[in-house]
C-alpha cells in the first residue's frame, strides 16, 4: 500500500486487541501504539506516588510530572512503554494495576493528556493503535476502524492462561470479575465511553482463529486498498 492509513482496534478485555494489532502492524510495516499502556503506566505512577486521584489539583500536577514514550526493543521484538525513562512495559501487566487502570482512565484530565499524546502519534499515519476510543474520539477519521468482541468465557480463558503463567496463585474468579469490572467502567463512563463507531468493522472471535482474524482484517485493508485506492 501506497498511502499509509491509520487502523484502529477497539473492543472489550482481552479479546485479543493487541495481538491483532501488533500482528497487522508488522504485516504492513506500520507503529504499532498500545494506547491501553499508557493509562496503566499514568495508574502506576498514581499508586507508586499515593495522588489521590479524586483531586483535580492533584491529578493535574501529577500528569505534569509524567512522560511517556514508547520504544522497539529487538529483544522481545515490540514497542514498548516507558514511564520517565523506566521501562514499565511488564510491571503494569500486574492484577493490582488493572484493578484501577479503569477508574483512573475515566477521569477527564488523564483521558486529554492521553488523547493528546495518541493524535501526535498518528500524525504521519501507517499506525495501528488499540484501546477503547481510538476510533471515536481519537482517529474519528481514521481509515479502517475494527471493533473487536468475544465471549466472556472465552475471554476470561485467554487472560488467565495469560495472567496465570506470571502469578499461579490467581484465580480464574479474580480474573472474571476483573474483566466484568473493566467492561462495565470503560463502557459507562462519562468520557468517551466504550462503544463501537458507527463506521468501524466487528470482529467477533470466539470462534475463529488468529490466523483468521488476521486473514479477516487484511482482507479489509485490500478492500479498502481497492475501493479508495489508497
Ligand atoms: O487494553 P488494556 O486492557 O491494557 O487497557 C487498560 C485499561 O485502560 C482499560 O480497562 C480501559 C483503559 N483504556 C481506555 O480507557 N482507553 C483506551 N484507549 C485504552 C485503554
Amino acid at each position: 500500500m501506497a498511502k499509509k492509513i491509520i487502523i484502529t482496534i477497539d473492543g472489550w478485555s482481552s479479546c485479543g486487541k493487541s495481538t491483532l494489532a501488533k500482528q497487522l502492524a508488522k504485516k504492513l510495516g506500520y507503529a504499532y501504539i498500545d494506547s491501553g499502556a499508557m493509562y496503566r503506566a499514568i495508574t502506576l505512577y498514581f499508586l507508586r506516588n499515593h495522588i489521590d486521584w479524586t483531586d483535580e489539583k492533584e491529578v493535574a500536577e501529577a500528569l505534569d510530572h509524567i512522560h511517556l514514550h514508547f520504544e522497539h526493543n529487538e529483544n522481545s521484538k515490540q514497542s514498548e512503554i516507558f514511564l520517565n525513562e523506566e521501562n514499565v512495559e511488564y510491571v503494569i501487566r500486574d492484577l493490582v494495576i488493572a484493578e484501577k487502570v479503569s477508574e483512573v482512565a475515566s477521569i477527564a484530565a488523564v483521558r486529554t493528556c492521553a488523547v493528546a499524546q495518541q493524535q501526535k502519534m498518528g500524525k504521519k499515519k501507517g499506525i495501528v493503535m488499540d484501546g477503547r476510543d481510538i476510533g471515536t474520539t481519537v482517529f474519528p477519521n481514521a481509515e479502517l476502524k475494527i471493533f473487536m468482541t468475544a465471549d466472556i468465557a472465552t475471554r476470561v480463558e485467554r487472560r488467565f492462561k495469560e495472567m496465570y503463567e506470571k502469578n499461579p496463585n490467581i484465580t480464574v474468579e479474580e480474573v472474571k470479575d476483573n474483566l466484568e469490572m473493566r467492561d462495565y467502567i470503560d463502557s459507562h463512563r462519562e468520557v468517551s465511553p466504550l462503544r463501537k463507531a458507527d463506521d468501524a468493522i466487528l470482529l467477533d472471535n470466539t470462534h475463529i482463529s488468529m490466523e483468521e482474524q488476521l486473514d479477516f482484517a487484511l482482507g479489509l485493508v485490500k478492500q479498502l486498498k481497492e475501493k479508495a485506492g489508497v
